[in-house]
């Protein structure tokens, strides 16, 4: 298993550039099964979820072609699902990643029927799927679970329907997208998701041949086709990993220009960083951040969907703010567990106190390095941003689960001056 070795105290300098963003990726490829004629994805991240859904998607029967691999850009994907074989997504694969969910939705429209392993819990809270089979089941699917898996089937076909979701849902506002392109009439979707990644799928569908309406607002109309065609689409500029090294640069006392990064998509967590002493300038190729003030100021945060502050940066704000002067209480109202990083981060000195959803952060001085261990996606590059600030030598174990999200990150950060490894455990 790897780990980082990182040596903190060098603020980061230079340029980076932003990878295509894998919760865009990833329903983008589940698309490709809904068509007979092909899907091309262009800016594919090099992550380990890409691999596992492609994985998935070769299970079911798709031929994946990665066509070119440029370095610092993303791959070309050539997903072809000419035949659909298997309807099942299997519990080794689905365990492994959530997100092998949003093939349900493809499955049944494309053919009928799909079987997908319930993904169970997971690190940072229950998550259950109740949403993705509402949705399914207001465009005319039939439901079961049985032994651990979802068996879902329309014999006859997705009818177009109206699903009004009780509370947000990124993944299955995609679900039904993608499943009420390939349905017969008209589907409304009340109380969708509107983050980036849905209005880059509805624009990848459109071109497929799907008829879509406002997506990235709370209601969406999709007229369904009886087939779709080939398109090929770029897929969006990761907003994660861009407020992620924006607040890397930060908490270093750096001056980085994020290539490629959409300033547009972090607005809410753009105007807290300002608020915190953070300066980000839009630039001809993305944006720049360097830090206004000699000391970051705490700031009070709330997660919220998208356009709210985006609770996968919630933890790196965490650890921005163990630096600030003053406090920030940071609340956490998306997932019902996710505070793993704060006993980490208090190993290297950090002053946090959980309190049910919030956690106060009382600035201080300077964290310490520490042997440390990352729990979850973002949790891990945390400890990341944690150990370039801090004072001395942080170790970064478990490192796999920073693989899932974040491309490349120690030559990325290198090529900024962190003086950071990847070492193989034996
Ligand atoms: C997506 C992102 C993830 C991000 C999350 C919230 C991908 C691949 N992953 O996850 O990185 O943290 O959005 O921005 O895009 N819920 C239900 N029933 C359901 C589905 C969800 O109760 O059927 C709840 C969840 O437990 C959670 C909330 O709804 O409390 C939001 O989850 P959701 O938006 O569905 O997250 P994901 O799509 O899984």
């Amino acid at each position: 298993m790897d780990r980082l070795r990182i040596r903190g105290g060098y603020p980061l300098m230079g340029e980076i550039p932003i990878s295509g963003a894998k919760n865009a990726a990833l329903p983008l490829m589940a698309a490709g099964l809904l068509s007979a004629d092909g899907l091309t994805l262009e800016n594919v991240p090099h992550l380990a979820d890409i691999a596992s859904m492609t994985a998935l998607l070769r299970e079911l029967g798709a031929e994946i072609n990665a066509e070119s691999v440029i370095d610092g850009q993303g791959e070309t994907l050539k997903i072809q699902a000419r035949r659909i074989e298997n309807i099942e997504a299997p519990y080794d694969i689905v365990r492994k990643m959530r997100a092998s969910v949003l093939v349900l939705g493809p499955l049944v429209a494309r053919k009928g029927e799909a079987k997908v392993s319930l993904p169970g819990g997971c690190a940072i809270g229950n998550r259950p799927v109740d949403l993705h089979l509402m949705a399914l089941e207001c465009m005319g699917a039939h439901i079961e679970l049985e032994s651990g898996y979802i068996h879902a089937f329309a014999p006859k076909g997705l009818k177009g329907g109206r699903i009004a979701f009780p509370t947000v849902s990124v993944g299955a506002t995609e679900n039904a997208m993608m499943a009420a392109s390939l349905a017969v009439g008209e589907t409304t979707i009340l109380n969708a998701a509107r983050e980036p990644e849905i209005l880059d799928l509805a624009q990848c569908l459109i071109g497929m041949g799907a008829v879509i309406e406002g997506a990235g607002t709370d209601k969406i109309r999709i007229s369904g086709k009886s087939q779709l065609s080939h398109t090929t689409h770029s897929v969006v500029p990761d907003r994660i990993e861009t407020g992620t090294f924006a607040m890397a640069a930060a908490m270093t006392g750096g001056d980085v220009e994020l290539v490629g990064a959409k300033i547009g998509h972090i607005q809410s967590a753009a105007a807290i960083l300002r608020e915190a002493g953070v300066t980000l300038t839009e630039t001809e190729r993305g944006c720049r951040v360097t830090r206004t003030t000699d000391k970051l100021i705490g700031v009070d945060v709330m997660t919220e969907p998208y356009p709210g502050f985006p609770t996968d940066l919630q933890a790196q704000f965490v650890a921005l703010m163990t630096a600030a002067t003053g406090a920030s209480m940071v609340t956490e109202t998306i997932f019902e567990n996710r505070f793993m990083h704060v006993p980490e981060l208090k190993r290297m000195g950090a002053n946090i106190n959980v309190h049910g959803s919030s956690a106060l952060v009382r600035g201080i001085d300077r964290l310490k390095g520490a042997p440390v261990m990352a729990t979850d996606l973002r949790a891990s590059v945390s400890l990341v941003l944690a150990g370039l600030a801090a004072e001395g030598e942080t170790i970064v174990n478990r490192i796999y689960h920073l693989d899932r999200g974040y491309d490349r990150v120690e030559k990325k950060l290198g090529a900024c001056g962190a003086k950071i490894i990847r070492e193989r455990e034996t």
